[in-house]
């Protein structure tokens, strides 16, 4: 391909374009369309194997050729969201205004470090923040900044809340000074079932994992407020030093919701730093029937949200909102090239300043693009129904005597375990393997990808309904399928009760 042809902005470049994102579409429409399963269940080695020409060859070839490449090795062996019995993970079907905003957002290459790179951009991301923290109650000083995702917005938050800390109890400036001699005894409390990224933002953060004090959950997944209130105890008396308290709305397995009001009655009381990680959960808040889910949360000092799960954009596209904006300062920054102080004062805006990443996509037009379209009652449909329907799969769980329901969905995860015949008989450990191996067997037969996780240690399954397209009868085919492949592994260990 000429350099003309390679690059929008000459004349060539127009209709290698087009036909270059025709060729594309083409190919995804024919994928997805030509999928009856939501994967094909190749392994590690079939795919290595399809690999074995160079990735970088002397000589190019046509364009047409890789897509077509492409397609038939990559596309064809992709895990496909937007199969409805696709039901792993926390792993949206992108939905197609989200698709075109991505596709107006690379195409353009906005930057947002710094406003003479994307000065619309910039402005609307300014907008979008603005919106996100009115949808979430936030005051009018709130701020916020897009990020790449959950983990980068728990692991902000917990840079400033350390930072806000030991600015306040030690005047420590801990951007230009690092920690105070007192951090081995910082601490952060969120629940066992919180992600694991708030360990790992204490290990980023100098803190060590250590540093996180995980609160034993009720019966429901939620954190258990007398364990909270004796876990901050136990911290007092020893002479440690908690900073923050992260509350969950969603958690990943079960879509537990932290008691909010609560946690934000003790983060008030002992001045701690009220995050709450909605990544998963935080979508109802556009919902008029299940927004009451999420009250307490217009308490937290900051909140991590995700669009690229239940807001269904394509990955990645997350934000982090903070009660008070002002506390952005903790980590903000100038450098001559791309936001000089003079541009402060003179009010251009300085967005670099907020966020850990310097080249930034402008992932806000993905929901900006999104609620313009379907309205925040479009979009609540949406998650609605999701939330109905994991219902409607509980109760076919709860009925069948071949299955376990391990708990009531909060949000649209539906967490239980294949038993051959209901009976004491079963050890633990045996219950553990059964389940590992019927997840092994549903991934090689293909009619439905189902999430494997660990609940009081014994292996367990996980359908995540998030695709608002999916239907009770495609829950019940994934169910059967979980049947088939469990009584042909407990048919193969002559398993019995
Ligand atoms: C509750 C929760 N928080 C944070 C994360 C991490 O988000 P991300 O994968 O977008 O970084 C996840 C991911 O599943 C999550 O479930």
């Amino acid at each position: 391909m000429s350099a003309d042809e390679c690059f929008l902005g000459t004349g060539r470049g127009e209709t290698s374009y087009r036909d270059a994102m025709d060729r594309a579409v083409e190919t995804v429409i024919e994928t997805v369309a030509d999928r009856e399963r939501p994967h094909s269940g190749a392994s590690p080695e079939e795919l290595a194997a399809q690999f074995d020409d160079p990735v970088v060859p002397e000589e190019g070839q046509r364009l047409e050729m890789t897509i077509d490449e492409v397609a038939e090795r990559v596309l064809r062996h992709s895990v496909d969201p937007s199969n409805p019995r696709c039901a792993a993970h926390l792993q949206c079907p992108p939905m197609i205004p989200g698709l075109a905003a991505e596709t107006l957002l690379t195409a353009t290459n906005q930057s947002l470090d710094s406003f003479d790179q994307a000065p619309a951009a910039t402005v609307l991301e300014e907008r979008v923040v603005t919106a996100l923290c009115d949808l979430f109650d936030l005051p009018a000083d709130a701020d916020g900044v897009f990020t790449s995702g959950g983990t980068q917005s728990n692991f902000q938050a917990l840079l400033l809340a350390r930072d806000r800390y030991c600015d306040q109890q030690f005047d420590r400036n801990v951007q230009t000074d690092g920690l105070p001699a007192a951090a081995p005894s910082l601490r952060i409390l969120c629940s066992e079932a919180a992600h694991f990224t708030g360990k790992q933002a204490a290990h980023h953060l100098g803190l060590g994992e250590r540093a996180v004090y995980t609160v034993p959950t009720d019966a429901d997944g939620r954190m258990d407020l007398d364990e909270l209130d004796a876990a901050l105890d136990d911290l007092n008396r020893r002479d440690e030093l908690p900073f923050a308290l992260v509350g969950t709305a969603g958690t990943t397995d079960f879509g537990s919701i932290d008691p909010l009001p609560a946690l934000a009655d003790r983060a008030a009381d002992r001045d701690l730093w009220f995050h709450v990680d909605a990544a998963y959960g935080g979508a109802l808040a556009v919902s008029d029937e299940f927004s009451d889910h999420l009250a307490g949360i217009e308490r937290a000092d900051s909140i991590a949200v995700d669009f690229h799960k239940l807001f269904y954009q394509p990955i990645s596209c997350g934000a982090l909102l903070l009660r008070d904006g002002a506390d952005f300062r903790l980590m903000a920054r100038n450098a001559a090239y791309l936001n000089p102080e003079a541009h402060d004062e003179g009010g251009i805006p300085n967005l670099v300043s907020k966020s850990v990443q310097t080249t930034r996509r402008f992932d806000a037009l993905k929901p900006y693009v999104a609620f313009r379209t379907l309205g925040r009652t479009g979009l609540a449909e949406l998650v609605e129904h999701t939330l109905e329907l994991a219902d409607d799969a509980a109760a076919l769980v709860r009925e069948a005597d071949d299955f376990k329901l391990l708990g009531e969905p909060t949000l649209n995860a539906v967490v239980f375990r294949y038993r051959p015949r209901p009976g004491p008989g079963m050890s633990d450990e045996a219950v553990s393997d059964l389940n590992a191996a019927v997840r092994r067997e549903l991934l090689d037969d293909g009619r439905a990808l189902v999430a494997r996780t660990t609940v009081d240690g014994v292996t367990s399954l996980k359908v995540t309904l998030l695709n608002p397209t999916a239907t009770l009868e495609d829950v019940a085919a994934m169910l059967d399928a979980v049947r088939d492949c469990g009584d042909r592994v407990a048919d193969a260990r002559e398993v019995t009760a």
